[in-house]
């Protein structure tokens, strides 16, 4: 095993117009596999996929999941399985440590069971660091594939049978989008659903356009036939997916080019659908229509992701992002002056190349202003090949600490201020799950994003019901069922 050869599978295969059917035929291979196997262990296969980054990432591991139910395997959480996925992600350091951590502990599981194979797939496989440090200290996997031909999974799945070698079949980019394939989701009642892939934006310490690649919408059409389907199969929540929503359309033949504005409240009308929320909008390119399209559509959720990222007008321009302080808040303002009962939430940034102290009291006084209803914020992580990497002037460790805690503290008083408008009155929820730690309550999701946990039991979960909401308890809320 430690000796294993490696087949670029990249120079084997072709990408093909009927790709859908093609994709199937191995599907079908691949379950002739799986027969083999279930007789060899005298049980049905188990397969477990691990997803490490953003809605994304997760929504490729349902698609994963879905080829691999489609072939046979059952679907477990544990990692002690037939076949493990582990779907990484880049974005930050720790993200690429974790994964690595969880691939010593796995290979003591592969060591104990010969048959068993792993597969590494996601943002973290587009770096050739990554797939380097792969080859040379963990031999063991079997299969890397990267962001782009996910879609060959079936395909990547009957090589890896056919061989003992390591598979690695990496893209550097693509043009087209495969429809059509099978997706098993986590949840029955709410989804994600891709609108666009990629990012264009290239913000200067960012990976994601470097591992996704340039950006690239769906057909409106396929778009509102996937929601069809969804809402047909009983999803009554869509969580519309891409880098920047706001500037969904660019690309797109003149004839089928529709603005996000236009494409949610064509998702809206599908009917089943009770609830659209969308992630992520780029502060640069919010219209204005998709204000007053959010305003006027109560099925649209009341709940903006905007990421911030710096409150410093120096640090946003080395950030490439675009847009000043003042416009960001007059955007906030805009917002809330329009739509009063909507969440801002918010990504921020500390310990950009550059960023000194009174940066950092810039950023707090954005948050102070826009009263965030929560904020997530990040240690800079440098990453290779972006342009923040060359910065010269990287912050010191100590420093970023320090500033991190100053606006931790702030973030935390700004969102527990905002927590708690909603004490006293009636709520709609979609109720996801039986709560963890107390089986006689059951947890549900607001309009604007918040959890509520209230008495109930599993056969609520999918539901949406009126809540009476209690208690505010910081970020979520305890309640009581209201009559419909
Ligand atoms: N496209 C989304 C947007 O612009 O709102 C962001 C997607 S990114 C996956 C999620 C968040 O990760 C970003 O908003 C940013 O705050 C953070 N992030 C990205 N690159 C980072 C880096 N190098 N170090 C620390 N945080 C980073
Ligand atoms: Fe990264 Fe910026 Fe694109 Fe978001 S918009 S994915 S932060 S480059
Ligand atoms: Fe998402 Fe991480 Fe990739 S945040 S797009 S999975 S680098």
């Amino acid at each position: 095993m430690s000796n294993k050869d490696i087949i670029f599978a990249n120079q084997i295969t072709e990408y093909t117009d009927n790709e859908t059917e093609r994709q199937q035929q191995f599907m079908v291979k691949a379950h002739e596999y799986l027969i083999a196997l279930e007789k060899e262990l005298s049980r049905k296969p188990t397969a477990c996929v691990i997803t490490f980054g953003c809605q994304m990432n997760a929504r490729d591991s349902e698609k994963l999941t879905g080829i691999l139910k489609e072939i046979g395997y059952e679907i477990t959480e544990n990692e002690d399985s037939d076949f493990v996925i582990y779907n990484t992600c880049t974005v930050r350091d720790n993200a690429d440590q974790r994964v690595f951590g969880r691939l010593g502990l796995v290979s003591s599981y592969k060591k104990k069971k010969p048959w068993m194979k792993i597969a590494l797939c996601g943002c973290m496989m587009q770096e050739q660091v990554s797939i380097e440090k792969i080859k040379k200290s963990y031999r063991f996997v079997d299969l890397i594939f990267g962001t782009f031909n996910l879609f060959k999974f079936a395909e990547l799945l009957c090589t890896m049978y056919d061989s003992d070698r390591m598979i690695i079949d990496i893209w550097r980019e693509s043009n087209k989008i495969v429809e059509d394939l099978p997706v098993a989701r986590k949840y029955s009642f709410k989804s994600g659903l891709n609108i666009m892939f990629g990012c264009n934006n290239f913000c200067s310490y960012c990976i994601v356009p470097y591992v996704r690649g340039r950006e690239k919408s769906r057909l409106p059409k396929d778009i509102i036939r996937e929601a069809e389907k969804l809402a047909a199969d009983g999803v009554k929540e869509i969580m519309l997916l891409g880098q920047n929503v706001n500037s969904y359309g660019i690309g797109l033949a003149e004839e089928d080019r529709i603005s996000f504005a236009q494409l949610i409240t064509e998702v809206c009308k599908v009917d089943g659908i009770e609830r659209v929320r969308f992630m992520s909008s780029h502060p640069k390119d919010l219209s204005d229509e998709l204000i007053e399209v959010i305003r006027d559509n109560p099925k649209i959720a009341r709940h903006i992701h905007l990421a911030l990222q710096s409150g410093s007008n120096r640090i946003l321009q080395r950030m490439n992002r675009h847009y000043t302080k003042e416009d960001f808040l007059l955007l906030v303002d805009k917002i809330r002056t329009q739509i009063p009962d909507v969440a801002i939430t918010t990504d921020i940034i500390v310990g950009f190349p550059g960023e000194t102290e009174e940066d950092v009291d810039q950023t707090i006084d954005v948050v102070k202003k826009a009263a965030f209803e929560n904020a997530f914020t990040f240690i800079y992580s440098k990453r290779t090949g972006t342009p923040a990497a060359g910065f010269e002037d990287q912050v010191p460790e100590e420093e970023v600490k320090k500033n991190f805690n100053k606006l931790l503290e702030v973030v935390q008083e700004t969102a527990h201020a905002q927590s708690g408008k909603f004490e006293g009155t009636n709520q709609r929820v979609l109720v996801e799950e039986v709560n963890e730690h107390d089986n006689l309550l059951v947890t549900g999701r607001m309009s604007n994003n918040t959890l509520v946990h209230f008495p109930g039991d599993a056969s609520l979960i999918g539901k949406f019901v009126n809540v009476h909401l209690d208690k505010c308890h910081g970020f979520y809320y305890t309640g009581k069922l209201e009559e419909e």
